[in-house]
């Protein structure tokens, strides 16, 4: 049962009432809770990966902790939610890669537009501790560290009413991205214009028509409902933006030996189940999408996009030159395996 609620812990932090952990334990006097924040619905992915963590620990320790998990941006945006894993307010939450770059910039890397050739590079990177290690564990000094990664598919543009085939249609176009300087940059590249917010203000943007369109994996359209606003999905493919799930460095470090072992054994099943009901998931929602609400996929020639953006990489690397040996790992799995063969566009 809880008795703090994340509304008191979120005033503290606001209030900058510093609230550490083990007052949180010692204020319940028995079972810590373990609070865990992300933006999706209950029925996503995320969630339910999350859940079978909750299972899973309290499975092992629940005579000692409480896992509580908090969907739909319960605990404030992602980016306050890092936040607040970074003070310790709370212990862990899901970020997009895109926003974790405004606290290390080594995120940025995951960030780049057309950095993995197919899912099955993206995912071989990513499952690769010598291509996470360094980026994973950049935050560090700023009191947290990512514990594993979620797959968040790949994002691509759609819209309330301009199909997309070409960067060119983009021109005079607001569109949404998320809170990064790369999504910033990128879309300025492409021509359209880069309107940032949180996930969740989406959906009213959209309708109100402050947006043209956005950008985001198949998911968005149906559990977040873009797709009742947005009638056209343009498979570009320019990113692939891993999710990744922190957690409070002192929480983490509080934790005895043998717990560690449970909770590092938790967070690999958040990758696994999430990774899982992912595939599935992605499936559902194209079908829903297409039949539903009525959205048109459009298969447009990815070139030219990629070929305005991979400049972003030197640009990138240049100034980060340590981060050049991961890159170089990233094109070897690039290498290894490389994109499927493109679907006709429908103009
Ligand atoms: C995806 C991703 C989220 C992110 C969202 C966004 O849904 O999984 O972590 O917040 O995109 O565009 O903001």
């Amino acid at each position: 049962m809880k008795t703090i609620s994340p509304p008191f812990l979120l005033s503290c932090a606001f209030l900058g009432i510093s609230v550490s952990l083990s007052g949180c334990a010692a204020a319940l006097g028995g079972r810590e809770i373990i609070y865990v924040g992300h933006n999706q619905a209950s029925d996503h992915p995320t969630n339910l990966a999350l859940l079978a963590f909750e299972e899973y620990i309290e499975d092992k320790l629940g005579d000692k902790y409480d896992v509580e998990v908090y969907p739909s941006e319960l605990l404030g945006s992602q980016t306050d939610m890092v936040q607040l894993t970074q003070t310790g307010a709370i212990h862990i939450c899901v970020a997009s890669n895109s926003i974790l770059e405004t606290f290390s910039e080594n995120y940025t890397l995951f960030n780049m537009p057309y950095l993995f050739s197919s899912s099955q590079a993206y995912h071989a990177a990513m499952d690769d501790p010598s291509v996470t290690g360094p980026i994973f564990e950049s935050t560090k000094s700023a009191g947290f560290q990512a514990v594993t990664w979620l797959d968040a598919g790949t994002r691509n543009f759609y819209t309330v009413s301009v199909p997309i085939h070409t960067p060119n249609d983009l021109k005079g176009l607001k569109i949404r991205v998320q809170q990064s300087p790369t999504n910033v940059q990128m879309m300025r590249l492409l021509g359209g214009s880069a309107t940032p917010m949180s996930f969740g203000e989406v959906y009213t943007a959209l309708q109100s028509k402050v947006i043209d369109g956005a950008e985001n994996n198949e998911m968005a359209l149906t559990s977040n409902g873009h797709g009742d606003v947005c009638k056209y999905y343009s498979y570009d493919m320019h990113q692939m933006i891993p999710d990744i799930l922190v957690a409070n460095n002192r929480f983490l470090d509080s934790l005895s030996r043998e717990e560690q072992k449970i909770f590092r054994e938790g967070f690999r099943l958040v990758n696994q189940v999430e990774r899982r009901e992912w595939t599935k998931a992605v499936e559902d929602a194209r079908d829903k999408a297409e039949t539903v609400q009525k959205v048109q996929f459009l298969y447009p020639d990815t070139r030219p996009f990629q070929e305005i953006c991979t400049p972003m990489h030197q640009d990138f690397l240049s100034g980060h030159p340590d981060i050049l040996p991961v890159y170089q790992k990233i094109q070897e799995y690039n290498a290894e395996y490389p994109p499927a063969p493109e679907q006709e566009d429908t103009k």
